[in-house]
């Protein structure tokens, strides 16, 4: 695996798999990897002939007194987990190559769905995520990308961006790939931000995705809300609980006949946690 940071030692990685006509598939992350990063790297090596993963904690998408400076960093320990899973290049690049001051580079902004959920509790936080994602698909040029549906809006707001840059040809092709949720064996949704949870933390997190869990059972938003607030700890400090439609996060009444998602984001101790459950009642 080749350990890369800057921009013009990308674009000669990329050339020359480009010149053995392999296909691309990339992985962007802010680092601290587990196993849901894992998942969608092994994914990407099953599916494409080159695998690039990008490590770069974005500042555009952190607000002021966010978890920034405290978000962790072991760029070590996730080379060695690239390697070992067989990813061809990690991108970790500085600030800098990101946001050079000579280049301009262009801010994108998230919209209506951008201000919703994540969007209203994290002001500024989709912007800053679309216009870092819309950079590093510039310098990797993939032809497929993977992301994991325990961020939901965050894949509905890319597949968007995707939608609307290829439809109008300034684009040219990229395949998403959405993961699923890789969760530990009581359910919780692995995330970087776990390792910040005490025994104590971990065992209040947990009732999260059973909360989801319970409260998927029923169709009716108020019954499944009702349902999931029951188990949910009542340690954890609830931000929100919803039963959106799964890809427009348009807030439903009931999940009867449509593909639905509850999603939930809530406070345990420090730690700000999200997560969500499909519910397909399609069929
Ligand atoms: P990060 O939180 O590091 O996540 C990188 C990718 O891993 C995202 O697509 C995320 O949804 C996926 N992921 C995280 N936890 C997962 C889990 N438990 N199961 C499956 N997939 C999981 O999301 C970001 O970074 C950033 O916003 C980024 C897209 C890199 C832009 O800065």
């Amino acid at each position: 695996m080749d350990l890369i940071h800057l921009n013009s030692e990308l674009r000669e990685a990329i050339d020359q798999a480009r010149s053995k006509s392999l296909r691309i598939g990339f992985v962007p992350t802010m680092g601290a990897l587990h196993d849901g990063h894992a998942s969608l790297v092994k994914r990407a090596l099953t599916e494409t002939d080159f695998v690039v993963v990008s490590v770069f904690v974005n500042p555009l998408q952190f607000g002021e007194g966010e978890d920034f400076d405290k978000y962790p960093r072991a760029l070590g320990v996730d080379a060695n987990l690239l390697a070992d899973l067989g990813a061809h290049v990690l991108y970790s690049p500085a600030p800098s190559e990101i946001y050079p001051t000579s280049e301009k580079v262009t801010k994108l902004s998230a919209g209506d769905l951008g201000e919703v959920f994540e969007g209203r509790s994290r002001p500024g936080h989709f912007d800053g995520m679309l216009t870092v994602v819309n950079r590093l698909f510039d310098l990797v040029t993939p032809d497929v990308v993977y992301f994991g549906a325990k961020d939901a809006q965050q894949v509905a707001l890319v597949r968007k961006m995707l939608r609307e840059q290829i439809g109008s040809g300034t684009r040219p092709p990229i395949k998403l790939v959405e993961c699923e949720t890789v969760r530990d064996s009581f359910g919780l949704a692995l995330s970087s931000r776990n390792r910040f949870l005490s025994n104590a933390e971990i065992e209040i997190a947990r009732t999260i995705s059973a909360a989801l869990q319970a409260g998927a059972v029923n169709p009716l938003a108020s019954e499944a809300k009702a349902k999931a607030r029951a188990i949910l700890s009542p340690e954890a400090k609830l931000d929100y609980l919803e039963l959106v439609d799964a890809d427009s996060f348009e807030v439903l009444d009931s999940a009867e006949g449509k593909k639905a998602r509850l999603i939930i984001a809530c406070w345990v101790g420090q730690t700000r946690l999200i997560d969500n459950l499909l519910i397909d009642r399609t069929a």
